[in-house]
C-alpha cells in the first residue's frame, strides 16, 4: 500500500512545526505517513490544493493566510468550521473536501487539560477580532466562560464577531480605547497578529488581569514574547503561549484523519525543550 499523504499548506510555511508534530504522532500510533509543508501564495492556493489532491493527498492542515479560502472550497463544513468561518483541517472524501476547525478545541484542551484551568464563569477579554479570534471564541463560549468582551483596533470587526457569536447578553464588543474602563478579567487572550507583523502591542493597562487570572497569547515563539512580558508585569497567575494549543489542534486533526487520539504531552515537551522558542510561524 502506498504511503498516506498529508500536508500543511500556508504562506510562509517553512517554519511550521506541524510536520514534526504529525511525524511524532504517527510514530507513536505506528502509522506510516508522509506529512510535508507546502508553500502557496494566496493566488495559488486553489491550484496547489488541487495538485496535492491529484497526487494522492488525503488530508491537510491549513494555516495563514488560507483558512478562510479553505472554508469556501469545501463541500461540507463541520459546525466548528461554520462558526469560525475558517478551516484548519481538510479531510478528503469521495466527493471533495470536508472542512473542520480544531483551533478552538485545541485551545480549550490546552488550557483545561495541560494547564488545569477551570474556564467556567471566567470573565474573559479577547483582544483582536480577526481569523484567530474567530476560530477560538465559539469554543471558549462552549467551554462555559462567563461574559466575553471583545476589543479590536478596528471596532467594526469586533462588532461583526459579536454578531456572529449571537449571544448578546454574554458577548460585548467594546472600543479598544475604552479598555481601561472595562474592569479586570479572569482570562485575557491576545488574538492579534501585531507582534507577528513586527508591530507594538496595543497599549494594555497593568490592572487588566484579575488576581489569579490567566493571560494567553495564541502565538508562540518570538511572536508571543511581548504579550507574555506584559502578562508577567501585570502579575497574571498563568502566562501561557500558543505552543500547547498548536499541539492540541494537531492532535484533534490527527484524530479526525486516523481515528486514533495521540498522546500530546511528550510531543509538547519535545518542542518546548528544543528550538521552538525561536520559531515564529506555523
Ligand atoms: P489572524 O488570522 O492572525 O487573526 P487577521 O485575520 O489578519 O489574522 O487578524 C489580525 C488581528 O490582529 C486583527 O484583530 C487586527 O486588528 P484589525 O482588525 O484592526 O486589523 C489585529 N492587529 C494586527 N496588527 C495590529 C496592531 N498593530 N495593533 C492592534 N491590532 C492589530
Amino acid at each position: 500500500m502506498s504511503v498516506q499523504r498529508y500536508a500543511v499548506i500556508g504562506h510562509p510555511v517553512s517554519h511550521s512545526l506541524s510536520p514534526r508534530i504529525h511525524a511524532a504522532f504517527a510514530r507513536q500510533a505506528g502509522i506510516a505517513l508522509e506529512y510535508s509543508a507546502i508553500d502557496a501564495a494566496p493566488e495559488d492556493f486553489d491550484a496547489v490544493l488541487a495538485e496535492f489532491a491529484a497526487e494522492g493527498g488525503i488530508g491537510a492542515n491549513i494555516t495563514l493566510p488560507h483558512k478562510t479560502r479553505a472554508a469556501q472550497i469545501c463541500n461540507y463544513l463541520s459546525e466548528a468550521a461554520q462558526r469560525a468561518g475558517a478551516v484548519n483541517t481538510l479531510i478528503r472524501t469521495a466527493t471533495g473536501w470536508q472542512g473542520d476547525n480544531t483551533d478552538g478545541m485545541g485551545l480549550v484542551r490546552d488550557l483545561t487539560d495541560r494547564h488545569s484551568l477551570d474556564l467556567r464563569s471566567r470573565r474573559t477579554l479577547l483582544i483582536g477580532a480577526g481569523g484567530a479570534a474567530r476560530g477560538v471564541a465559539p469554543a471558549l463560549l462552549d467551554a462555559g466562560i462567563g461574559d466575553l468582551y471583545i476589543v479590536n483596533r478596528t471596532a467594526e470587526r469586533a462588532d461583526a464577531l459579536a454578531d456572529v457569536l449571537a449571544q448578546p447578553g454574554r458577548v460585548h464588543p467594546r472600543y479598544l480605547n475604552d479598555i481601561g474602563n472595562l474592569g479586570n478579567f479572569d482570562l485575557v487572550i491576545n488574538a492579534t497578529s501585531a507582534a507577528r507583523g513586527g508591530d507594538a502591542l496595543p497599549s494594555l493597562p497593568i490592572n487588566l488581569v484579575a488576581p489569579r487570572g490567566a493571560a494567553v497569547d495564541l502565538s508562540y515563539g518570538e511572536a508571543a514574547v511581548p504579550f507574555l512580558a506584559w502578562a508577567r508585569s501585570a502579575r497574571a497567575h498563568d502566562c501561557i503561549d500558543g505552543l500547547g494549543m498548536l499541539v492540541e489542534q494537531a492532535a484533534e486533526s490527527f484524530q479526525r484523519w486516523h481515528k486514533v487520539r495521540p498522546e500530546t504531552d511528550a510531543v509538547y515537551e519535545m518542542l518546548r525543550n528544543r528550538d521552538a522558542i525561536l520559531v515564529t510561524a506555523d
